[in-house]
């Protein structure tokens, strides 16, 4: 199958740029997720590539093939909405077949077809039912299965899990990978949710104000933000910010905030020339540590005091919400439970400073 390219694409309505001058590839058989805050133009995207809106300017390329004059119904794209945009009047089988019917299939293929889609997304009970008949994550499973009973060079996603509780969510994504996985073909699936963008996506692209402002694996988004709205965007529990000003001393670069001082280590030597300025530091929860299982050294310049106002449990452990001087609170999460026993205790906290992140104050780019 062919790479699908954006270059330069635009759309405009009246007064709002929905999408923003973006260039993007999409592999042959890779899953694009975009990911990004309500109105910066994901269902604008899809809709571009999909063909339901024409593009201001730019390109849209299916391999070859500049597809920006192609009628929708010509590109051979299945997109699943958010609506599901299941017809009401038909049944499950015929909401599955309806693609292949309109495009003529012979009938024992579309039942072979059907059936197995069906099999798969766990339908086989429902056939016969009309979709008011059935509940959010039947109706869901049946618009995956009519996106899938297709093969089309393009499958878009639209949220297609937002209405659906956590299990179904999870089941869902499970049947959306392993769908995906049995056509490779180029996909792009929009989502609001970042752990669901991280679960799902060889790449992630972060959209905001129309533009794609970074694009890489999961795990280059979450360890390099390029800038501050991605490291807050992009993890849960938030991550910290603080103001800090960066001071030399010695041979040593320091940063003062308001409430502790952390020794920078070696490789942010680059840093130095901003001596005296102010930058924004952000430090992931989980890159704040017990001193007792920190596996670092924790010394004068790398840690932090808070007295513990609440304590929430993970899946995985415990998120410890701290106020340092009666100010300023700070997340930290930790591997295992924290009972409530430890709530009013003022502990030490390393951070590990590889892993901060520096951004400038104004443009909040990262350093
Ligand atoms: N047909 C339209 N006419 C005018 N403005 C539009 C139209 N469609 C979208 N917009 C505007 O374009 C911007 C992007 O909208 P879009 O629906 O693409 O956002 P989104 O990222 O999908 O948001 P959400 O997460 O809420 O679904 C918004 O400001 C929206 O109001
Ligand atoms: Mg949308």
């Amino acid at each position: 199958m062919s790479t699908i390219a954006i270059e330069r694409l635009t759309k405009q309505f009246d007064d709002v740029v929905a999408v923003n001058d973006v260039s993007l590839e999409i592999g042959a058989n890779e899953m694009l997720v975009i990911v990004g805050p309500s109105g910066c133009g994901k269902t604008t995207l899809l809709r571009l590539l999909a063909g339901l809106e024409a593009p201001t300017s730019g390109k849209i390329q299916f391999g070859e093939r500049v597809v920006n004059k192609v009628r929708p119904r010509d590109r051979n794209v299945s997109m699943v909405f958010q609506n599901y945009a299941l017809f009401p009047a038909l049944n499950v089988y015929n909401n599955i077949a309806y693609g292949l019917q309109a495009r003529g299939f012979p009938k024992d293929k579309i039942r072979s077809k059907v059936m197995e889609a069906a099999e798969m997304l766990r339908l086989e009970d429902n056939l016969e039912r009309k979709p008011s008949m059935l509940s959010g994550g039947q109706q869901q499973r049946v618009a995956l299965a009519r996106a899938y009973v297709r093969t089309a060079d393009l499958y878009l996603f639209d949220e297609p899990l937002a209405n659906l509780d956590v299990p179904l969510r999870q089941q869902a994504r499970t049947d959306i990978l392993a769908l995906h996985k049995r056509k490779g073909r180029p996909s792009v699936y929009v989502t609001h949710d970042q752990a669901e963008a991280m679960a799902l996506g060889d790449r992630i692209a972060v959209m905001r104000d129309g533009k794609i402002v970074q694009i890489g694996s999961s795990d280059e988004i979450y360890s390099r933000p390029n800038s501050k709205f991605i490291a807050y965007f992009i993890g849960t529990p938030s991550i910290n910010f603080w103001e800090g000003t960066v001071l030399e001393k010695g041979d040593t670069l320091r940063l003062k905030t308001e409430h502790f001082e952390m020794v920078l280590p070696d490789s942010f030597a680059r840093v130095r020339p901003l001596v005296g300025k102010t930058v924004t530091v952000g430090v992931r929860p989980e890159d704040l540590h017990s001193l007792r299982t920190a596996e670092f050294e924790t010394k004068v310049g790398n840690t932090l005091n808070g007295t513990i106002e609440l304590i929430e449990a993970l899946p995985y452990g415990s998120a410890v919400y701290l106020m340092m001087d009666d100010q300023q609170l700070v997340t930290a999460t930790m591997p295992t439970r924290v009972p409530n026993s430890y709530m009013g205790r003022t502990i030490e906290l390393g951070i590990d400073m590889e892993k901060i992140h520096l951004f400038d104050v104004e443009s909040e780019q990262v350093i």
